[in-house]
């Protein structure tokens, strides 16, 4: 039995949607991304929502719009992607990398406060393996979501947040990303930064061009330098089933969490990843290789890697022990019971939990 670490749950629909687009004769920046924006912002309860080519792109604007620059220190946790502390670097600032907590892997607010100085200007919290990092409202320093590993209904909490839309998250355009806003003036630069810093898009230009008598609607301005982060309205057809199939896919991954705690004796929480620490982390993913189950690490901390061991800091510990021992199992939508079965069989084979 051959499993996969995570597998998108694309079906018939999915296919049409996309296969209608590329019909319609107009593939980007159309009525199925505004569509999108719309539903996803209703469903997490956000007043704004900006599609984007992926969450990376979304944080990078998110930084840009705060106007983090050269000379400020962003935080950020260590066991995480890369791109929550690419972000920082490619704006010019530096990332400060702070530990996790024990029980949730989420950054710890303790730890960020011991880190903030007169140069912080933003915090990053990832809710990690999909559970909300908490102990950041009302906080000293701005904070910036990485929402990537978490999509919940009515999750919005009036703090600018960045969703991954990329093929393997909880649901899918195969490449995206969403930036919610409940500010008015944010939301209109983020549409402007995506594409070009236009204020009129193509969609309404030709709208006007069919409506009017004169011919203004064809001219338009660029406010500012924008960049090209657009999605693509192929993807949010892509999307809006997926948003639809959303509330069943992120009920059938708790169901097998709920599963995997039981059978492994485990309290995780959280939907997008299942994370366990393993004495001898080789061992354990060579028999599961042997046993064809594919297995991740999430992650091999950043302050260790080449492109971050420069802002690397001390005290890291529990980041640090994670980082070493941990092992995320298969999970997916459509992970069926026999699957979840021979996995946890195959991992109380293997496995020495810490
Ligand atoms: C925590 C985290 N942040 C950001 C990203 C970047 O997302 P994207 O691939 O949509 O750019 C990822 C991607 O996996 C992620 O896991």
């Amino acid at each position: 039995m051959k499993i996969n670490l995570t597998k998108p749950s694309i079906g018939q629909k999915e296919i049409k949607a996309a296969t209608d687009v590329l019909k319609s004769g107009w593939l980007i920046r159309g009525k199925q991304t505004a569509a999108l924006e719309a539903e996803f912002a209703k469903y997490m309860g956000a007043k704004y929502a900006i599609a984007t080519n992926g969450c990376t792109m979304a944080l990078y604007l998110a930084l840009k719009r705060m106007g983090i620059k050269q000379g400020d220190e962003v935080i950020v946790p260590s066991l995480t992607w890369s791109a929550t502390a690419s972000v920082v670097v490619n704006v010019g600032a530096t990332p400060v990398f702070a530990d996790i907590k024990k029980g949730t892997w989420c950054l710890d607010p303790a730890d960020v406060k011991r880190k903030i100085t007169k140069k912080t200007k933003l915090v990053i919290p990832v809710h990690y393996a999909g559970r909300f990092a908490t102990g950041f409202e009302n906080f000293p320093v701005p904070v910036l979501y990485d929402s990537a590993h978490r999509i919940e209904k009515g999750d919005f909490n009036g703090t600018t947040s960045c969703y991954s839309l990329y093929a393997v998250k909880n649901m899918t355009t195969v490449r995206g990303g969403m930036i919610l806003t409940d500010n008015e003036e944010d939301a209109k630069w983020f549409m402007m930064a995506v594409h070009g810093g236009i204020a009129k898009d193509t969609l309404s230009r030709y709208k006007g061009a069919e409506k009017q008598n004169d011919a203004s609607s064809f001219y338009y301005e660029v406010e500012w330098p924008g960049w090209n982060f657009d999605m693509t309205d192929v993807e949010a057809a892509i999307g809006r089933v997926q948003l639809k199939k959303l509330p069943k896919l992120n009920a059938k991954r708790n169901t097998i969490v709920k599963k995997y705690n039981k059978a492994l004796g485990l309290k995780n929480t959280g939907n997008h990843l299942y994370p366990v620490l393993v004495k001898d982390r080789d061992k354990f993913l060579v028999g599961l290789k042997a046993a064809e189950i594919h297995c991740g690490i999430h992650y091999l901390p950043l302050h260790q890697m080449k492109a971050y061991k420069k802002y690397a800091a001390k005290n890291l510990t529990n980041t640090e022990f994670i980082g070493a021992h941990c092992v995320s199992l298969p999970l997916y939508a459509d992970l069926s019971r026999s699957e979840v079965e021979y996995v946890i069989k195959q991992v109380k084979k293997y496995a020495r939990f810490e």
